[in-house]
């Protein structure tokens, strides 16, 4: 019995560690959605313009995407596919890791599984928190990645954000503080939020805010290219178990008959 209670403590372990990592930041929730081919398509085509350049995604190959978000080969290769490669090649970079290590601390790591490791709301968190910190090399650190070596690729369409100072409402548990004499909710300083400064990005909060979800989105299709597939197999799976288990009651019928 003690044995066994040791090693169900030992398979416990890492459950307890993963949750302990980074558990105290905020992540701002997104549901996927592989159905949606056009913010897919809009995520592909920012992945390639902004990302693609230092993050290969190499278990995705153009032309399975071409596929699966509908997008027209020809269209693919004049407007997604920059470099030599063909339809069929994997989304790959020619981004030297040893180089990369010494430009940026770390080598920017695929990204074809960034979901499955991360989590969407993590990543799309993620991409929408860098903020100014001159301290920095590139002069910009992450809320939810601190001391990232990756610099704001999104600032010319997001802008320049930085922590500010300012009154929040008070929270205990996700929910509102009220003054228990005066009734109203209670306000607390605090020094991390972000704001953009106005006029920096090419793009509006919310326009930005939903490029980082179609981001977000691709990267989830990537990490799980065959979910619709098995889905649409999943339901058609269980309709012909349904028709199945009929034939079978009636079959069932048919040999009692003569015995009852
Ligand atoms: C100039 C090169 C560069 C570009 C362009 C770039 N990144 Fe990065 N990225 C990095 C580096 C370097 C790291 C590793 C940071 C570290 O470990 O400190 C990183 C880390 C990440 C991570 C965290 C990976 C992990 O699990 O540790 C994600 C997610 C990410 N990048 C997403 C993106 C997305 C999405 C884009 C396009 C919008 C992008 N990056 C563009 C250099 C880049």
């Amino acid at each position: 019995m003690k044995k066994l209670l040791i090693i169900g403590a030992m398979l416990l372990a890492p459950v307890f560690a993963v949750a302990a990592g980074g558990s105290n930041v905020h992540l701002d929730h997104i549901k996927v959605d592989a159905t949606n081919q056009e913010s897919l398509q809009r995520g592909m085509q920012l992945y390639v313009n902004y990302c693609l350049g230092c993050h290969s995604a190499q278990y995705q190959r153009y032309e399975r995407a071409a596929t699966d978000l509908q997008i027209p080969a020809d269209l693919m290769m004049e407007h997604l596919v920059h470099s030599s490669q063909k339809i069929g090649e994997q989304m790959t970079n020619a981004m030297d890791a040893k180089q990369a290590q010494a430009w940026f601390g770390a080598p920017p790591p695929d990204l074809t599984n960034a979901v499955n490791l991360r989590g969407a709301d993590w990543v799309y968190t993620y991409l929408r928190s860098f903020y100014v910190d001159n301290d920095r090399p590139y002069g910009v650190n992450n809320v939810v990645f601190p001391s990232v070596g990756m610099p704001n690729v999104l600032a010319e369409i997001q802008g320049i954000q930085r922590q500010t100072c300012g009154q929040v409402p008070m929270m205990d548990n996700g929910k509102p503080v009220f003054d228990t004499l005066t009734g109203k909710p209670m306000t607390t300083q605090k020094c991390d939020i972000l704001v953009v400064d106005e006029g920096t990005g090419s793009m509006t909060p919310a326009e930005f805010d939903q490029a980082a979800y179609d981001l977000t989105n691709f990267l989830a299709y990537t990490s799980k290219p065959y979910l619709q597939e098995s889905k649409s197999l999943g339901i058609k799976v269980i309709i012909f178990l349904l028709f199945m288990t009929l034939v079978f009651y009636f079959l069932y019928k048919e040999y009692w008959r003569d015995i009852h």
